[in-house]
C-alpha cells in the first residue's frame, strides 16, 4: 500500500526520503513522487512506476534541500499515472500533501472547494487535502490550525504528512486509522508510515495514534488531537535490525522468509513453553488466561493467509479446548452486526497489525464489550496496541508480500494458546507435555523439509505453465490446501483453488483432467484412507498429482506421478510442516515464469484501506 517518508533536519533529505521508499517498495505501490521544500522555493517531481525511475529524474536535476516528503502510491481513486501520483499540491503550488488512507466524502469536499474556485487536476481523493488546507491558509490561519480544521471536515481514514513553503520549518503529520510514525533523530527527526523505512537513522520512534497531530521540528516536536488537546507522546526504542530487512545473499525476501522459518517459529515459542507442566507461558495473556479458559465461544477474525492461520486455530482449540470457535473474515465481521456476548472472546490475528478490515473489526468488536486479543507480528503496530491483550508472533520483519514465515509463527502462537486454555480445561498433563515436547521438534523438521527446495523446484519445472492448480486437504490440512492455492495465486497468476478433499467430488471434481495438477495435503493421519480414495478419483480421471506425503509413506508413490516426502508431526502440529513444500512449490513456479515474487502486481503487503 502507499507509503510515507518525511525528513526535515540539517542533511540534505533527498537521498533519505529516496532510500526511505525503496524500503517500503516491499508494501506495493505503482507510482512515486517527492516535494521538497528550498530558502525561497520548492519542487515536486513525480513518476509511474518504481522509485528507481523517480531517482533517476531527480539525480539529472541535482537537488539538494533540508526539507521534504516523499510517497509511493498504490491507486485507488484514479489510475496510477505521473499526474495522480503524490505529492499533491495547492493552486500555488507551495504547499504539499502525502496522503495514505481514502477520504471518503472526497467528491462532496472536491465540489465545494470547486465553488470556491479551487481546480483538480487530478482523479485521486487525497487532491483534496491542499486545497482544503489552502482554504483555511487563505483565511490567516497557521499551517498547523488549517491541517486541525481541515482534518475536521474529512471522513474516512489517512496518515499524511504536510510541508508548506511559507513554513519551511516544520512538517505536519497526522493519522486516523493509518499508520504513521516520528522518528527522532540528532537535529534531525524523519516521519514515515513504516519504521523500515527509517530504521537506518534512528531507533527512537513514536507511534501516533488516531486522531492525533502533530508538529515537527529538527529539534523538537509537538503533538495535540484534532480537538486540540496536548498530547504527551512516548519515546519507543526499537530492536529491529537493518540486516533484518536485507536479503541476507539470497534472491528474494520471500525465499530468504521462507528459509529462516526453522529460526522464526523457534523465535516464536522461545521462553514460552513450559515441559514440565505441559503448557505454555504466555506473558501477554496471563491476565486474561482464566477468562479465555472460561468463553463460552471464541471467535478468530482475520484477513488472508492470517485467515488461514486462523482456520487452523479453529481445528486447534476445539479439538483441545472443546470452546466452540468461529472463524471470520474480518472485512465480513465487521458489517454483519455479529452476534457478541459477554463471554465472548475474539483473537485478531494479523501479520502487519495495520490491516484496516482487521482494525475496523476489532474496534467493531470492542465498542461492543468483547474481550479483543491480538496476535501481530510487528511490534506497536495498531492491532496490537488496540487490543485488551495479544501475542506477538516473533517471527521477525516479513517483506515479502506473499506472507510465509507469519503463517508458520501464527500456527505455532495458536497452538501455545490452546496449550495454555486447554491445560486449564481438560488436557492431561501427559497430553500437554507430548504436544508441548512435540512443538519443540518443529523447527530441525522444518529444516529436513527445506532440504528438499531442489526436488521441490524441478516439480515447478514440470508445472510452471499449467493454467489451473487445484489442492486439497482434510482436517487441519484443509486451511493448508487454502494457503498453497493463495500462495501460488498471488506471486505466479495461476488460478489456482484450495478445497477440503471430500468436496471435491460434489463440484470441482468436473475440471479434472490431463491438465490439471492436483495438490493433496495426505501425510499418514486418520484421514490417510479416505485421502487415498479421494487421489484415486482424481487419478481415474487423468488428474496429474502432486502428493505432500509421510516419509515412511511408501505405497502412496504407486499412486501419485510426484511425492515430496515430509517428517512426521502430531495432527495439531501438522501444518507447520506440510504448508512448507507449498510456499516453495509457489516460490519456484513464480520465479520460472518470470515473475516479481516479492512484489506481485496489484498486491500490496499490508492492506490498509478497507
Ligand atoms: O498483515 P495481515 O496479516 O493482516 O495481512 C492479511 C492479508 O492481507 C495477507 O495475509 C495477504 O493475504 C498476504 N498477501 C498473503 O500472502
Amino acid at each position: 500500500m502507499c507509503g510515507i517518508v518525511g525528513y526535515i533536519g540539517e542533511k540534505n533529505c533527498v537521498p533519505i526520503i529516496i532510500n526511505g521508499l525503496k524500503r517500503l517498495e516491499y508494501r506495493g505501490y505503482d507510482s512515486a513522487g517527492i516535494a521538497l521544500i528550498f530558502d525561497h522555493h520548492s519542487e515536486v517531481i513525480k513518476n509511474k512506476g518504481k522509485v528507481s525511475l523517480l531517482e533517476d529524474k531527480i539525480d539529472s536535476l541535482d537537488l539538494s534541500a533540508n526539507l521534504g516528503i516523499g510517497h509511493t502510491r498504490w491507486a485507488t481513486h484514479g489510475v496510477p499515472n505521473e499526474i495522480n501520483a503524490h505529492p499533491h499540491f495547492n493552486t500555488s503550488k507551495n504547499l504539499y500533501v502525502i496522503h495514505n488512507g481514502i477520504i471518503e466524502n472526497y467528491q462532496t469536499l472536491r465540489t465545494g472547494l470547486q465553488k470556491l474556485g479551487y481546480e483538480f487536476i487530478t482523479q485521486t481523493d487525497s487532491e483534496v487535502l491542499p486545497h482544503l488546507i489552502d482554504s483555511f491558509l487563505v483565511k490567516g490561519h497557521s499551517l498547523f490550525k488549517s491541517v486541525q480544521l481541515a482534518l475536521s471536515e474529512v471522513d474516512g481514514t489517512y496518515g499524511i504528512a504536510v510541508i508548506y513553503e511559507k513554513e519551511p520549518d516544520k512538517i505536519i503529520a497526522a493519522r486516523k486509522g493509518s499508520p504513521l510514525v516520528l522518528g527522532i533523530g540528532e537535529n534531525e527527526n524523519f516521519v514515515a508510515s513504516d519504521v523500515s523505512a527509517i530504521i537506518s537513522h534512528t531507533k527512537q520512534i513514536v507511534y501516533l495514534e488516531d486522531g492525533e497531530i502533530i508538529q515537527v521540528f529538527k529539534n523538537h516536536f509537538n503533538a495535540k488531537t484534532n480537538l486540540d488537546k496536548e498530547v504527551k507522546k512516548e519515546i519507543h526504542e526499537i530492536s529491529m535490525t537493518l540486516d533484518e530487512i536485507d536479503k541476507g545473499g539470497f534472491p528474494h525476501f520471500m525465499l530468504k522468509e521462507i528459509m529462516e522459518q526453522p529460526e522464526s517459529v523457534r523465535n516464536s515459542m522461545r521462553g514460552r513453553i513450559l515441559f514440565d507442566e505441559g503448557t505454555a507461558k504466555l506473558g501477554g495473556l496471563e491476565n486474561v488466561a482464566d477468562r479465555l479458559a472460561a468463553s463460552k465461544r471464541i471467535t478468530i477474525s482475520a484477513c488472508g493467509t492470517s485467515w488461514h492461520a486462523g482456520l487452523v486455530g479453529k481445528y486447534m482449540l476445539e479439538q483441545f479446548t472443546r470452546i466452540p470457535t468461529e472463524v471470520e473474515y474480518a472485512s465480513e465481521f465487521r458489517y454483519r452486526n455479529p452476534i457478541i456476548e459477554k463471554d465472548d472472546a475474539i483473537f485478531f490475528i494479523s501479520q502487519s497489525g495495520e490491516t484496516a478490515d482487521t482494525l475496523a473489526a476489532l474496534k467493531e468488536a470492542k465498542l461492543r464489550g468483547a474481550l479483543v486479543l491480538g496476535i501481530c507480528n510487528v511490534v506497536g503496530s495498531s492491532i496490537a496496541r488496540e487490543s485488551n491483550a495479544g501475542v506477538y508472533t516473533h517471527a521477525g520483519p516479513e517483506i515479502g508480500v506473499a506472507s510465509t514465515k507469519a503463517f508458520s509463527s501464527q500456527l505455532v502462537v495458536l497452538a501455545l494458546i490452546t496449550l495454555l486454555i486447554a491445560r486449564k480445561k481438560t488436557m492431561s498433563l501427559v497430553d500437554g507435555k507430548s504436544i508441548a515436547l512435540e512443538l519443540s521438534h518443529i523447527p530441525e523438521k522444518i529444516s529436513e523439509i527445506l532440504k528438499l527446495n531442489d526436488e521441490i523446484e524441478k516439480i515447478a519445472e514440470i508445472f510452471k505453465d499449467s493454467k489451473n492448480f487445484l489442492y486439497l486437504g482434510r482436517g487441519y490440512n484443509f486451511p493448508v490446501a487454502l494457503e498453497g492455492a493463495l500462495k501460488l495465486k498471488e506471486i505466479s497468476y495461476i488460478h489456482a483453488e484450495g478445497y477440503p478433499a471430500a468436496e471435491m467430488k460434489h463440484g470441482p471434481i468436473a475440471l479434472i483432467d490431463e491438465n490439471m495438477p492436483v495438490v493433496f495435503i495426505a501425510p499418514k493421519d486418520s484421514t490417510y484412507d479416505k485421502i487415498i480414495s479421494n487421489i484415486q478419483e482424481i487419478k481415474a480421471r487423468r488428474g496429474r498429482i502432486i502428493a505432500i506425503a509421510s516419509k515412511n509413506d511408501n505405497e502412496i508413490d504407486k499412486l501419485v506421478d510426484y511425492t515430496i516426502k515430509i517428517p512426521d508431526t502430531i495432527r495439531i502440529l501438522m501444518p507447520l510442516l506440510t504448508v512448507i513444500p507449498l510456499q516453495l512449490l509457489a516460490y519456484h513456479i513464480a520465479v520460472k515464469k518470470g515473475l516479481n515474487v516479492d512484489q506481485p502486481r496489484n498486491l500490496a503487503k499490508s492492506v490498509t484501506v478497507e
